[in-house]
């Protein structure tokens, strides 16, 4: 599938964002996306001509974490000037075009970060929107110094002579602040002004769009042939089945296997969501005493993922060819003829693909979403998600119908509450995590911060300590709550909850759930801690 927006008119291909590293270049490709026109992020050794052959409406050039006067320091072609595109350099990209093109950059000695007060001097259009002084967010230990022959310097700051200057015949602009973060009064304002009036762009990557386009490349990908999707409870496989069952209809098979470790009323709520309010094709495979089975006695964590993943993946394997062989290209003793014998829905998304390198390749995720299938099997992937960052997954969730409920769902891992059980996994240890976890969810539901929060759950840990209820002792397990915020699972730092939150937390656990007498709070952050405690 190809990844540009399809079109004739050079004005409406992507704008394209040259990644610098530390991942600069993905706040600016989501905020351009955010003002309704397509951004791709590209890597910073792409020739000029490969650039232009994306032909792309602007090319916006990242931040990064290096100086230009290291060296090595990351740099681009420099006959992307002269290509006749409109170019916008934040921070490193800024100072970069600077030297590329003649002018200075200095090591000052003097940097800037964080919020600084910004004075124009001089009319740009990009600053149309702009009063004569603005705070925006600074991070640059170099300053430009010098404009390059044919710039204009636009605005300074405190410690940087010249904070934005540009080419009014080239159309190249470079900023020394931020306009990406939301620190910076006006930085949506000047993208905007940047994409719309000086590269032209229509306003019109929208949800519908995103919808529109995905469903045709599907059609188009996989013509009569039939589609599986292996879905998870969770918002990406659910996003991706809906986006293709819209695309395809019946020719769409959807997979569920219950592993008896998945949270309280997530299989019903498949069921109900895509069985009854989709009408998709769905098998519901109920595996749980095979997951309990091959788990019985094991209590190294990487040992527990191995057999739930190898488990999951035998299963998937048996249903997809019965599957395939009723309805598809394969023979009755499982193998395909020339034609791939089916489709598999994968829900990859952008950042996976950027990490993969490439671009254009992202490799399968682990087991959770299906990896590792026997070749003979013969499935291509269909990736409807891969060029969308996970704040449009949900937005077209919802655009589709999916309820609240799927669509804002916290993470889960792959292998469930497996993970969450400290020691060997048994059919009663997970009932009790699952009670005791569908309490911190309700709860945290009801004081209104399932979606400050990245994650919060329960783990238990099988040791079992002493208690007093009523007359007597008790001898039971503990259940510890891990409440995390986090942008993106890297780093997380541990939640600071409501004394009222513990205490309803504490006192219903330990009188609903049976087989608890103590609730404890884990209050680390990751690093040094990771979010699972498995
Ligand atoms: P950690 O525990 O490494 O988790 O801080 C980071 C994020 O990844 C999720 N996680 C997993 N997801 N399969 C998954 O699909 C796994 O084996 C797995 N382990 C951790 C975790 O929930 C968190 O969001």
């Amino acid at each position: 599938m190809s990844p540009s927006v399809p079109s004739d008119d050079p004005r409406e291909g992507p704008v394209l964002v040259v990644d610098f590293g530390a991942q600069y270049a993905q706040l600016i490709a989501r905020r351009v996306r955010e003002a309704h026109v397509y951004s791709e992020i590209v890597p910073h050794a792409a020739s000029a001509a490969e650039l232009a052959a994306r032909r792309p409406a602007g090319i916006i050039l990242s931040g990064g974490p290096k100086s230009v006067n290291e060296d090595p320091a990351p740099s681009i072609d420099p006959a992307v000037y002269d290509l006749g595109i409109p170019i916008l350099g934040i921070c490193y990209g800024a100072q970069l075009l600077t030297q590329q093109l003649g002018g200075e950059v200095a090591r000052t000695g003097r940097g800037e970060y964080g919020r600084t007060p910004l004075s124009m001097t001089a009319a740009s259009p990009i600053f149309s929107d702009w009063p004569e002084a603005a705070e925006v967010w600074m991070s640059h230990g170099d300053a430009i110094t010098g404009v390059p022959d044919g710039f204009v310097a636009t605005a300074s700051s405190p410690d940087a002579p010249v904070a934005a200057l540009h080419d009014p015949d080239r159309g190249i602009f470079g900023v020394q602040f931020h306009p990406e973060v939301v620190h910076t009064e006006h930085g949506r304002d000047l993208l905007e002004r940047f994409l719309y009036d000086i590269c032209h762009c229509p306003p019109s990557w929208t949800h519908t769009s995103i919808i529109e386009s995905q469903v045709a490349a599907v059609r188009a990908q996989v013509g009569s042939s039939p589609v599986l999707c292996a879905l998870s409870g969770g918002v990406d496989s659910a996003v991706a089945a809906a986006l293709v069952h819209k695309a395809i209809g019946e020719q769409l098979t959807c997979v569920y296997v219950d592993t008896g470790l998945m949270r309280a009323n997530e299989s019903e709520q498949v069921e109900e969501t895509f069985r009854r309010q989709f009408h998709i094709d769905l098998v519901h495979v109920k595996a749980a005493d095979r997951f309990f089975e091959a788990l019985a006695g094991v209590t190294d964590p990487e040992t527990k993922r191995k057999i739930i993943g190898e488990l999951f993946i035998r299963i998937f394997e048996e249903v997809a060819r019965d599957l395939v062989v009723e309805k598809g290209n394969l023979d009755a003793d499982g193998v395909a003829d020339d034609e791939p014998a089916g489709y598999l829905v994968q829900g990859t998304l952008y950042p996976d693909v950027i990490e993969s390198g490439s671009g254009t390749a992202a490799t399968i995720k682990s087991h959770h979403n299906v990896g590792g299938l026997p070749d003979d099997l013969a499935f291509d992937l269909v990736e409807p998600l891969r060029l969308l960052f996970k704040d449009e997954v949900r937005a077209v969730g919802e655009e589709l119908g999916l309820p609240h409920e799927i669509v804002w769902r916290q993470p889960f891992p792959g292998p469930g509450l497996a993970v969450r059980i400290v020691g060997e996994v048994t059919p009663e240890r997970a009932q009790i995590l699952r009670a005791a976890d569908a309490i911190v969810v309700e709860e945290v539901r009801k004081a209104g911060l399932y979606r400050d929060l990245w994650q919060s759950f329960a783990v238990l840990p099988a040791v079992r300590t002493v208690g007093v209820m009523g007359d007597g002792r008790t001898y039971a397990y503990p259940v510890v709550i891990r409440a995390v915020t986090s942008d993106d699972a890297m780093t997380a730092d541990w939640a600071r909850l409501p004394y009222d939150l513990l205490e309803r937390f504490s006192s219903r656990i330990i009188n609903e759930v049976d087989g608890v007498n103590r609730v404890a709070l884990d209050i680390t952050s990751k690093p040094p801690g990771t979010i699972e405690w498995e």
